[in-house]
């Protein structure tokens, strides 16, 4: 509410409407709140003065009404009582000051207490008396002073002889005294509220979001180079520790990848100037002295062979970068998974034979997944290329795919040296080479499992890897299964 409030006014001065401070929010909020209870309290204090006032004075005139009464009736030929009743002054109409005046059954006054015909006349009363049926009213005397008053008719005597009237009224100038004395002092609470609630209210909204200035404080003076500053939250409440310690957790998310990313510049960089490197110094070791043909021929060849391995690391390094990027990647389709996996074994069959390694096939009936075809036979080829890499003449590499329930389980295994424990959780990591010497060497870049990751990321699957140096390595993909391929 108060919000749209300050929108509007923003829009009509033509300036954009920025969202108040938490602050000015809690001290309005404050303010509005201790002052609107006061304002209550106050009234209510008021109303019930008042209301008690009238109770007490309409009984007063009640119960003199009843000894007037009384009086006519019981003891009509008495006229001393009533006239000492009526005339009379007596402590309690000093204090509670009313009056009296009692006619005849023609109109005639027959007792009044003195004073009465100044302040009002029989006729006056007996004008305002019309209508209200023997209740009390209010009324106005020439004085200017406020009264309540009631007339009633009563019957003299026991046997009703005739029927006189009672004019009775009571002065309420000191009510309506009391009632504007509390008035002022109501005036002057309110007053004060005024004053003190919106100074209390900005002093607790600026002590209450004391935190939340240092937290932002801190965030502010934060960088790139001070990535590990962190807020210390001993000393704040409950609501603002909670949201410190989620600013902590996301420097500290931040700091990783910063970390990350800076190691992976830097590994770029270096990955990089490897066949550049070598590209150059091809270059200009041939044109060093003049050479034959065969020579140059020899030189382009080496030439090519590091450009194309700048351009597979180039491009794998894309498509990490891609596959991050959000934006759905996946071309899915159904999938025979056995006839992906014979087309990646047909693929490398060659290269095993050569390297005297068995690669077998075993597929578990017809198994179907929604997969990316093309995607899924990159992540298996890695797969595939690195246990050829790193299993000896003589050994085994064996491809297996099996439906687990609502998975597809696929298992490249080989027989090969293993990785040892320590490389096993950095295998993934973007660069990382268990044998650094002999996969450089090989032409490995390191990112060959990083894209499988992905690849399997990408598709809502995990990916596992086991190993025993010495006795082999086994990677297996475990994928959702959408559907049944019509197999
Ligand atoms: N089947 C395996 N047997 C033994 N070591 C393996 C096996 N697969 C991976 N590794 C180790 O894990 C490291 C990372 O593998 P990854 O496929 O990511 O990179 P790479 O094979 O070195 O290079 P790239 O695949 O990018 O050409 C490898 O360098 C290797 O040391
Ligand atoms: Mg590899």
């Amino acid at each position: 509410m108060f919000w749209r409030i300050l929108s509007r006014i923003a829009r009509r001065r033509g300036s954009p409407p920025q969202a108040p401070s938490l602050a000015l929010l809690l001290a309005t909020g404050y303010t509005v709140a201790s002052f609107a209870i006061v304002a209550i309290i106050t009234s209510l204090l008021y109303f019930g003065l008042a209301s008690n006032l009238k109770k007490l004075s309409e009984q007063i005139l009640a119960d003199e009404l009843d000894v007037c009464r009384a009086l006519i009736q019981a003891r009509s030929n008495d006229s001393r009582a009533l006239r000492e009743e009526v005339e009379v002054d007596s402590a309690v109409r000093r204090y509670q000051k009313f009056y009296i005046r009692v006619l005849d059954d023609k109109g005639h006054a027959l007792f009044t207490t003195p004073g009465m015909d100044q302040e009002m006349s029989t006729g006056r009363i007996a004008q305002e008396a019309a209508g209200q049926n023997g209740n009390i009213f209010w009324l106005k005397a020439s004085s200017g002073k406020p009264y309540r008053a009631v007339v009633t008719k009563v019957s003299r005597g026991s046997a009703g002889l005739d029927l006189w009237t009672i004019q009775l009224t009571m002065d309420l100038s000191q009510e309506v005294e009391v009632l504007s004395q509390h008035r002022i002092w109501i005036w002057g609470v309110l007053a004060i509220a005024a004053i003190l609630c919106p100074r209390m209210g900005i002093a607790s909204a600026k002590w209450g979001t004391r935190p939340l200035r240092e937290v932002s404080e801190t965030a502010s003076h934060i960088s790139s180079s001070t990535l590990s500053a962190r807020i210390q939250v001993q000393s704040y409440p409950l609501e603002i520790a909670t949201l410190a310690n989620s600013f902590n957790a996301m420097l500290q998310r931040l700091e990783d990848s910063f970390v990350r990313l800076s190691r992976f510049s830097a590994d770029i960089a270096h990955e990089l100037r490897t066949p550049v490197n070598n590209i150059r110094g091809e270059a200009e070791v041939a044109l060093a002295r003049p050479r034959t043909g065969e020579e140059y021929s020899d030189a382009l060849g080496a030439c090519l062979e590091e450009s194309v391995r700048l351009s597979e690391l180039i491009e794998s390094l894309l498509f990490l970068a891609r596959s991050e990027s959000p934006g759905d990647h996946l071309k899915k389709k159904q999938q025979d998974i056995c006839a992906l996996l014979s087309a990646v074994r047909d693929y490398y069959e060659a290269s095993a034979l050569e390297s005297g390694i068995t690669l077998h096939l075993h597929c578990d009936g017809a198994v179907a997944a929604q997969v990316d075809g093309p995607l899924l036979q990159r992540a298996l080829g890695n797969l595939v290329s690195n246990a050829l890499a790193h299993t000896a003449a003589g050994g085994a590499v064996s491809l297996n795919a099996a439906k687990q329930s609502q998975h597809l389980r696929i298992e490249v295994k080989d027989t090969g040296s293993g990785i040892p424990s320590e490389a096993l959780l950095k295998v993934f990591d973007r660069f990382y080479r268990a044998d650094p010497a002999r996969t450089r060497n090989s032409g490995g870049t390191g990112l060959g499992l990083s894209i499988v990751r992905q690849i399997v990321f990408l598709h809502g699957g995990d990916v596992k890897i086991e190993s025993q140096v010495g006795e082999g390595t086994t990677v297996s993909l475990t994928l959702p299964v959408s559907g049944e391929a019509d197999v």
